[in-house]
C-alpha cells in the first residue's frame, strides 16, 4: 500500500475529473458503495480465480459477520442494484480504491483505485460499443497514444462450459508440457491457464481450442454487432481469441485496454466485459449488465511513460510577504480566499528576504509587501513576480479589489485547475 504526496495526489484528483468529465456529459451519475461488503457478494466473482481464493481481506466483524474489503467495484454496484431497484437503464460511474492481497511490484499494489462505469438492464451490442467508446476516449483525453484495446467474446453460459470443457481435455491431454503453476491452475479453471504468460506454457496454449468454435449463434451475432458498431465509430482492436479476464462473471464480450510501455504482466490499464446474470446471483431480478474499471495507478504510470498528463506544478496567485509580525498576512490572505483568489504566505516572521524566497518558489503572479512603512501608511506594495511591470503601492482598503482584477486579466493559475475553470465560466 502506498501514500500518495502532493503533487501527485492533485494529479489523481485531476485523473477523476477528467473521467467524470467524459462520462457524465453520456449520461452516467455517481454511484458511491461501502469499502466493506459481505463476503458473500464477493464470492459471486468467482470461487475459482485468485481474487477469490487468495487475494481477499476478509475479516469476521464484532457482530460476527464475514466482511471483506472489496477487491472491485462491480458486485457492490450490483448488490447496490439488486437492493435499490433503480428504474433501468442505470448507467453510473465510480471511483475508489480496492484491496487485494497481491504481490506488489510496479503497477500492482495491494490498495489500488479504480475508475469505472456499470450499465444495468440493457442488453444491446450498441450499448458494448458505447461502453468501450468511453473508455477509449478516456485514454485519448489522456493523452495515451500507446493503448490497443484487445477484445473476445465468452459466449453465453452454456457456451462457456462447453469451451471448458473442451479445455479441460486439451489440457489434460498436454499436461506433462504445463508449468506446475499451470498445472493447478487447471485443476481449479482451466480458462486461467489462458492467462498464464508462463515461457513453458506459451506453445501448448497456443494449439488450445478457440472459444470462437463454441459460441451459439446468439452470441456470435452479438459479437460481430459489437465489432462492427467499434469500426463504425472508428475505434481499432484487436481481437484476442485468449483474452478470458481474472474474474469468472463474463458473459460475451469482454474486452482489455493493454498499455503497450508497460511490462507484460502489468500491462492491463483497465478492462470489463458483460456479467449478464451477476445482479441475479446478488439476489436481484435477471439484468443485462456491462462496465469496465480503469486502474488509476497504472494507467498514471503509463502516462509517465508517454509524457503525458504531466501534473502542474503547485501554483498560487499572490503571496503575502508581511514583515510587520504577520497579522496584515493573516487578514489579507484570508480575504483573497474567501473571494477565490488562491493565496499563501511566509510564517513565523520570517526576514523579507527570506519571504520574497518563498513568494518566487510558491510561482505566485503577485506578491503583496506589507513592511513598517506600508503599514503606518495604510499601504501595500504589489509586485508583479512574472515579468508583469513595475511594483508599485496602494491604498490597503483597495487591495483586494485591485488583486481580484488583476489576477482575472493575467489568468494566472490557482493551486486546483478546476478552481480556474470554476471562476472564469461563473
Ligand atoms: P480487473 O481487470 O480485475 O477488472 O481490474 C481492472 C483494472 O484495475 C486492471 O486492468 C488494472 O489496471 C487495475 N488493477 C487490478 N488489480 C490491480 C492491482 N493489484 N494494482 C494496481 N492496479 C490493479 C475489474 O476489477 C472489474 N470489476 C472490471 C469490470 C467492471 N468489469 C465489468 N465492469
Amino acid at each position: 500500500m502506498r501514500d500518495i504526496l502532493p503533487p501527485e495526489s492533485a494529479r489523481w484528483r485531476r485523473f477523476v475529473a477528467e473521467f467524470a468529465d467524459v462520462v457524465g456529459p453520456a449520461g452516467y451519475g455517481q454511484v458511491i458503495t461501502p469499502l466493506l461488503e459481505d463476503l458473500g457478494v464477493f464470492t459471486r466473482i468467482g470461487d475459482a480465480t485468485d481474487v477469490v481464493t487468495k487475494e481477499m481481506y476478509d475479516f469476521i466483524d464484532k457482530g460476527e459477520r464475514h466482511i471483506a474489503l472489496r477487491p472491485e467495484l462491480t458486485a457492490g454496484v450490483c448488490r447496490a442494484f439488486a437492493q435499490h431497484r433503480p428504474a433501468t437503464p442505470w448507467k453510473v460511474w465510480y471511483a475508489g480504491s480496492n484491496f487485494r492481497y497481491e504481490k506488489p511490484q510496479r503497477g500492482r499494489y495491494r490498495q489500488f483505485d479504480q475508475v469505472g462505469i456499470e450499465v444495468l438492464g440493457v442488453d444491446d451490442p450498441y450499448l458494448d460499443v458505447e461502453v468501450i467508446s468511453l473508455g477509449w476516449e478516456f485514454y485519448r483525453r489522456l493523452g495515451l497514444q500507446q493503448v490497443t484495446l484487445l477484445i473476445n467474446s465468452l459466449g453465453e453460459p452454456e457456451d462457456r462450459a462447453r469451451y471448458v470443457a473442451a479445455l479441460d481435455t486439451y489440457f489434460g491431454a498436454h499436461i506433462d508440457a504445463l508449468s506446475e503453476q499451470s498445472v493447478e491452475t487447471l485443476a481449479r479453471n482451466p480458462l486461467r491457464v489462458l492467462d498464464s504468460k508462463r515461457a513453458q506454457d506459451a506453445e501448448v496454449i497456443a494449439g488450445a481450442p478457440q472459444i470462437a468454435d463454441y459460441l451459439s449463434t446468439a452470441a456470435a451475432e452479438h459479437f460481430a454487432a459489437v465489432l462492427a458498431g467499434l469500426e463504425r465509430v472508428g475505434i481499432a482492436f484487436t481481437v484476442d481469441p485468449l483474452l478470458v479476464r481474472g474474474l469468472d462473471y463474463y458473459r460475451r464480450t469482454t474486452f482489455e485496454f493493454r498499455g503497450d510501455t508497460l511490462d507484460s504482466a502489468q500491462n492491463a490499464l483497465g478492462g470489463g466485459g458483460r456479467y449478464d446474470g451477476l445482479v441475479e446471483d446478488l439476489g436481484g431480478p435477471a439484468t443485462a449488465g456491462i462496465g469496465f474499471a480503469i486502474g488509476v495507478d497504472r494507467t498514471l504510470l503509463a502516462c509517465e511513460d508517454e509524457g503525458v498528463f504531466v501534473a502542474p506544478p503547485p501554483v498560487v496567485q499572490v503571496f503575502v510577504v508581511d514583515t510587520v509580525g504577520g497579522l496584515e498576512a493573516l487578514a489579507l490572505t484570508t480575504e483573497l480566499r474567501s473571494a477565490g483568489v488562491s493565496a499563501d504566505r511566509a510564517y513565523e516572521g520570517r526576514s523579507m528576504k527570506s519571504q520574497m524566497k518563498s513568494a518566487d518558489r510558491s510561482g505566485a503572479s503577485f506578491a503583496v509587501i506589507i513592511g513598517s512603512d506600508e503599514l503606518a501608511a495604510d499601504q501595500v506594495v504589489i509586485r508583479p513576480m512574472r515579468g508583469g511591470g513595475d511594483q508599485f503601492s496602494l491604498p490597503r482598503a483597495q487591495t483586494l479589489g485591485r488583486l481580484v482584477q488583476l489576477c482575472d486579466e493575467s489568468g494566472s493559475h490557482t493551486v486546483s485547475p478546476n478552481a480556474t475553470k470554476d471562476r472564469s465560466s461563473s
